[in-house]
Order: structure tokens, then C-alpha cells, then sequence
């Protein structure tokens, strides 16, 4: 069996275990170290033939800082889109030159940081640029500045995901000959800017469509170096956005499959004429992530069989609103964490939280889940765990990285402890009366 299944049925017994999974916390996140690793390293080979380079991880895919800090350690550079996220990538230990800004609402305090500490930032629209004019009047900053483009190449298979339309928010957008023109003339009266940035959307992008996106600002790119007549624009920062298959345990498109395509599509990406930077967050966590939940009750509804556990809403919520476009797989574990020989049949997985929709996933093939069983939702990594939602006051849930070594031995470190009720409450404004 890989040893990633074999580590993660080994972490989920070892929950078990060590007590870490119970009626007191009935849900935890988990997060496989080694797994993250492996991307970490698949994607800067990926990537090697470019002689510099900026991978970055998007930190909206994982907001917590010790995540982050492993990565930071691991060589990652950090994207950040607000200032929340900044201060986390800056306590994470990123050097101000490996972060990039792209929040799309920056408020000048923001601006004025990335200024000072010298981390590179992309410009979103007109506005900002002016602001950007007045700010850097007479100014010296190690700061890398950068626009946001728009190619406009169409959108992928989520529309809330794809940001390369013409009724997206993000970026300066490349409608048609006098946008271009307008674009190329304002980043040329202005040298301090010097990268450019594309991000066409988040899963669902097809890799060619994403090609063509950075074939689109590689393009405008060389328009502008030869109306400038230097080598102006010497970055390029091509975003995130692969996709992640959430069918299976396998990889697939891989960061290798991915610069393949680009290889092929945008060689120039590959000549040592730019800087390259990358901003990867769903392909580098999702798959090394797990939810583990008690099953507290199981139930008949008509033709339907219902396992209701603790993982819902609050640590799905994409996947809950948008079942359709985020699918999670699931397996059962016995409740002494081992995986379930039950017969398999067709079940629905069920939340905590008070309305119909908080589904997990329906028609489920597995093994019947009884009560005090332990669900395992996979693929998680990236924008679950991490970004709870606070409905209906369910606390935030732990998280623990796991490690396991050669003999199947896991070790857990907790990143974030369970919210007490006592947390929540006050939290909630206890000391405030109206
Ligand atoms: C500007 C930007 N960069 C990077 C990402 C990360 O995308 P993904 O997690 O799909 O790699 C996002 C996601 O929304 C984004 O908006």
C-alpha cells in the first residue's frame, strides 16, 4: 500500500490512542507533514529549469501560522490577500521579499507596510495605482511592484472560481486593443513597476487555459519592455490555481504535468529573461489533510441511511454550500481507529450544524458506519480545517500535523487547540450588555 494511506491509517489509529478523538472533541483536522514536503519538493522541480524563482504559498489556503512557518522553513515564499494574512506571514518568519500582497481591497496602511518592509505587491485596478503615484513621489523601497492582468481567457469549470472573465472583480482586464494600450502606457510612465501577475482561477482552470493566461501577460510583458526600451517587467508572477483531484489519492495533473504544459505552451516562461513566482495553495495542501469525526448517531429516513458525525458546516463550508463543484471522499475507521471491515453500503454523511444542507456528501459506498465509529474526510488540507466557519457556535476544531516514521510510528504535534465553550462564549461579547 503507499505509505502515505499506510501513514494516514496509522495517524488515525494513533488518534485513538493517544485519546486525541473523543466525546470532548469529537472532530480534529490533520495535517501530514511529510506529505506537504514531497509537494513542496515536487513543485521546485518542477519548476527547476527557471534560473530564479519565488514559490509562494497562497496563505488563504492555510491561515494558521505554524503551517506556514514549516513552509517558510521549507524555502516557500508566502501570498497574502489582506492584512490579517501579512501579519500571519510575517510572524511565520517569511522575509518581507519573499511575501507577495494581492489583496484585492488594499487600504493604505497596507500599502504604506508593503512599502516599508519591502515585500512585492500587485496593483488590482486604476485606483490603486494612483495611490501607488503618490506614494512612491521621491520614495526609495525595496518593494517589487507588480499589476494585476485580467487576460480575459474565459472561465473554468466553477464560475466562482474563475477569475479571468470579463465580469470578474480582480485585475486590470485585457478587453480589447484600447485596454491593452492603456495598460502598456500607464506601466511604461511608471518604472517603478516591474512584474506582472496572472492568476486565471482557483481548481477547475484547465492547464492549457492557464497557459494561455500567462502566454497573454508574457506578451503584454515584451510590449512593454519594448516601448520602455529596457528590460522593465522582469517578473512574472503566474499565480496558483491547479487543480486538485479530490476522486482518488493520486496526484494528478501534477506539478510536473503542469510545467510540462507550460513548456510547451510558454517557453519563454523557461528563458532566465524573468524572475518566476508562483502562489500554489490547494495543489500543495489539500491532499495531506484529513478530517476525523465521531459518528454520534446513524439513522434510517425512508430509503435513505444517515451516519450524523461532527464534521459539517464549520470545517467543510465549500463543500457544504457547493456540494456539487467540491465532492470529498470519505472512509470508515472502527472506533478503535482501524479501518472498518463492516459491509459496505450506501450511506449519507451528515453534520452538527442546524439546517438540511450540512451534508458532508450523499450516497456515500462504504462501510456502515455505527455509532462511536470515526469518519475520515479526505483531501482537506487546504481551505477546510483551516478556515472554519462559526455557525451555530460549533468551536474551532484542533488540528494536529502528523509525522510518521519507517516502522509506521506517528507523531502528532497539535497546531491549534479545540475552542473551549467557555472561549466561545466570551468571544461572543459576554462583557458587552446593550
Ligand atoms: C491571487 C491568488 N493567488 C493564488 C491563489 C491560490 O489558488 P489555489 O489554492 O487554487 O492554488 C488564489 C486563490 O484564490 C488567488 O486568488
Amino acid at each position: 500500500m503507499d505509505t502515505f494511506v499506510t501513514h494516514r491509517d496509522a495517524a488515525v489509529r494513533a488518534l485513538v490512542d493517544n485519546g486525541l478523538i473523543s466525546t470532548d472533541q469529537p472532530v480534529v483536522g490533520l495535517l501530514d507533514t511529510d506529505a506537504v514536503k514531497r509537494q513542496v519538493e515536487a513543485l521546485h522541480n518542477a519548476f527547476d529549469a527557471i534560473p530564479l524563482t519565488n514559490h509562494t504559498v497562497a496563505c488563504k489556503a492555510a491561515t494558521m501560522v505554524p503551517i506556514l512557518r514549516f513552509l517558510a522553513d521549507l524555502g516557500m515564499g508566502c501570498e497574502v490577500a489582506s492584512p490579517g494574512e501579512f501579519a500571519m506571514a510575517e510572524a511565520a518568519g517569511f522575509a518581507p521579499e519573499k511575501i507577495v500582497v494581492d489583496s484585492p481591497a488594499k487600504t493604505l496602511p497596507e500599502i504604506e507596510h508593503a512599502l516599508e518592509v519591502g515585500a512585492a505587491m500587485n496593483i488590482d485596478n486604476y485606483q490603486e495605482m494612483a495611490r501607488l503615484d503618490a506614494l512612491m513621489e521621491g520614495r526609495e523601497t525595496s518593494a517589487v511592484i507588480g499589476v494585476r492582468v485580467n487576460p480575459v481567457v474565459g472561465t473554468g469549470s466553477i464560475a466562482a472560481m474563475s477569475t479571468a472573465t470579463t465580469t470578474t472583480k480582480f485585475g486590470i482586464p485585457i478587453i480589447d486593443d484600447a485596454t491593452r494600450t492603456e495598460l502598456v502606457d500607464a506601466i511604461v510612465a511608471r518604472p517603478w513597476i516591474t512584474q506582472l501577475h496572472v492568476h486565471s482561477g482557483s481548481q477547475g482552470v484547465p492547464l492549457e487555459l492557464a497557459a494561455e493566461g500567462i502566454r497573454r501577460i508574457i506578451a503584454l510583458a515584451e510590449d512593454v519592455n519594448a516601448q520602455a526600451g529596457s528590460a522593465q517587467i522582469d517578473r512574472l508572477d503566474i499565480g496558483g490555481g491547479l487543480t486538485v483531484n479530490f476522486d482518488s489519492d493520486e496526484i494528478t495533473p501534477s506539478y510536473h504535468d503542469y510545467a510540462d504544459v507550460l513548456k510547451r505552451e510558454v517557453p519563454e516562461l523557461f528563458s532566465g529573461k524573468y524572475m518566476v513566482l508562483t502562489e500554489f495553495g490547494r495543489s500543495l495542501l489539500a491532499k495531506a489533510g484529513s478530517i476525523a469525526t465521531k459518528i454520534e448517531y446513524t439513522k434510517q429516513v425512508g430509503d435513505r441511511r444517515f451516519a450524523i458525525g461532527h464534521a459539517g458546516a464549520q470545517v467543510a463550508t465549500r463543500t457544504v454550500f457547493m456540494p456539487e463543484h467540491w465532492p470529498l471522499r470519505v472512509s470508515t475507521y472502527t472506533k478503535e481507529g482501524l479501518p472498518s471491515e463492516a459491509p459496505v453500503m450506501t450511506q449519507d454523511l451528515a453534520g452538527p450544524c442546524c439546517f438540511t444542507g450540512d451534508m458532508i456528501g450523499r450516497d456515500y459506498e462504504v462501510p456502515e458506519y455505527q455509532p462511536e465509529d470515526i469518519a475520515l474526510v479526505h483531501d482537506t488540507g487546504a481551505y477546510y480545517f483551516s478556515t472554519p466557519f462559526a455557525y451555530n457556535a460549533l468551536p474551532r476544531t484542533a488540528v494536529y500535523a502528523y509525522s510518521a516514521d519507517a516502522a509506521g510510528e506517528v507523531a502528532f504535534t497539535q497546531i491549534r487547540k479545540q475552542q473551549t465553550i467557555e472561549e466561545l462564549v466570551a468571544e461572543s461579547g459576554l462583557d458587552v450588555r446593550l
